[in-house]
């Protein structure tokens, strides 16, 4: 099993371009399947949940040609099939075709999504839209049926701005007779980026960013174009290793609006770094200051980005505290940068941090994907060698990562 050693303490210079977002364009491939004839879509990034849903797209008969970031969608002949377990479970995102399949053929047959283990992530919001749009949606072992006679539009209210709801939604109802008004939607960009592509194929949608979107379905979707959102989580995570152990470190090709609440909590600790052009340049904050964190639905601070932030509070002086509020169990990175000698301890959902603790080099396994980027964060700037174990899932989510790092002076590489 591949594995990633790093030896930390280099300060890192130079220029990490930022790719296209991934919690974007594993919606868009998906969302792909309502254009009748085909679909491009620019700045795709290359990891392997892409590579998964490359291919489902092929089990329902799409031809994908590739060209470098690009990837243009035939789905002329697309034909409705079961989405088998091996696929569906790689990632959380699979349940994407469930809108779409729904909105094109009335009928989905898919096994339960996989995803990083942080909670128990149901899909109750997904089922209880579908449903409301007409569906009847059926559980027999793991594997979801749903059917439809018809969709038709109508008013729906999430208990909860969920991301993936929102989404999954809005494809649904870009099938559906009639007008659909979903309350209470997410305000992440990828539902904009979603809701763009939908709209480069003919779709009416009003609202996308705001907490309610409306939706007017189109059975005569076709030749969807789009670009991937540069990913808030990645450039995120790359700004929080300036802040460590930076020097004139650029992160190239952000949007400011869509990483504002990061920015802001950065400025509290006391890190010093200049914001323009879509770019960030951003040294080490010699001194952080400790400071409290909640996670929040967008715009407010990302659950994605505060194990990453974690990392930086293990070097703030003083108590600090991070409320997790999307999650029930998203702490377990935490736990283990304990064992390289940060002093964190979580009761519940919160998450308390006292610092500055000096961090030693050691042998981990990675839980999940954000809380790997945190211990890549914590084995740069760490005494010693760390040595991380199950990086496919590291991969998963972060296009280059160790290209990009060795490029800025980074001293890690992929061992067997
Ligand atoms: C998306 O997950 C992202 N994943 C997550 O990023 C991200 O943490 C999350 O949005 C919040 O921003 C992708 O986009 C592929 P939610 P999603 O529906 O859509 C509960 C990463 O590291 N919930 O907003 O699953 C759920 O259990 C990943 O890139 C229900 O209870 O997030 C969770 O506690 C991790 N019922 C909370 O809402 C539902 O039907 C947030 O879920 C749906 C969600």
């Amino acid at each position: 099993m591949p594995r990633l050693k790093i030896i930390g303490g280099n300060t890192l210079s130079g220029t990490i371009s930022i790719s296209g977002a991934k919690n974007s364009a594993v919606a868009l491939l998906p969302a792909a399947l309502l254009s009748k004839t085909k679909s491009t879509i620019f700045k795709v990034p290359k990891i392997r949940d892409i590579e998964y849903l490359l291919k489902i797209l092929d089990v329902l008969n799409c031809k994908c040609k590739i060209d470098k970031d690009m990837i243009e969608i035939d789905t002329s002949n697309l034909k409705n099939a079961p989405i088998p377990e091996e696929l569906s479970e790689q990632m959380r995102a699979s349940y994407y075709f469930m809108g779409t399949l729904l909105a094109r053929f009335k009928k989905v047959e898919i096994s339960f999504p996989g995803g990083c283990h942080i909670g128990a992530r149901p899909i109750d919001l997904h089922i209880k839209g579908f449903e409301a749009l007409g569906a009847k949606v059926e559980i027999i072992k793991n594997k979801y049926i749903i059917t439809a006679d018809e969709l038709i539009g109508t008013r729906i209210y999430l208990d909860f701005a969920s991301v993936g709801a929102t989404i999954n939604l809005m494809l649904a109802a870009a099938g559906a007779k009639g007008q659909t008004i979903i309350e209470n939607a997410a305000r992440e960009p990828e539902i904009v980026n979603v809701a763009s592509f939908l709209i480069s194929m003919g779709c009416n949608i009003t609202g996308a960013g705001t907490s309610t979107i409306v939706i007017d379905g189109n059975d005569n979707l076709d030749n969807g174009v789009t670009e991937v959102f540069p990913d808030r989580i990645e450039a995120s995570t790359y700004v929080i290793l300036g802040a460590l152990i930076g020097k004139d470190l650029h992160i190239k090709g952000i949007i400011k609006d869509h990483i504002e609440a990061v920015i802001i909590k950065l400025k509290d600790v006391g890190a010093d770094f200049i914001v323009k052009n879509g770019e960030i340049i951003i040294s080490k904050c010699e001194h952080p200051k400790a400071t409290n964190v909640t996670t929040q639905v967008f715009p407010g601070f990302p659950t994605d980005v505060q194990q990453t932030f974690t990392v930086l509070l293990t070097q703030a002086e003083g108590t600090s505290t991070i409320t997790e509020t999307i999650y029930e169990s998203r702490f377990v990175s935490a736990g283990l940068l304990n064992e390289m000698g940060a002093k964190t301890d979580a009761n519940g959902n919160l998450l308390t941090i006292e610092g500055p603790t000096n961090l030693e080099g050691k042998e981990l396994y990675i839980p999940d994907l954000r809380g790997g980027a945190a211990l890549v964060l914590a084995g740069l700037i760490a005494k010693g060698e760390t040595i991380l174990d199950n990086i496919p899932l590291l991969l998963r989510g972060y296009e280059d990562i160790v290209e990009k790092l060795t490029a800025v002076g980074a001293n890690l590489e992929i061992i067997e």
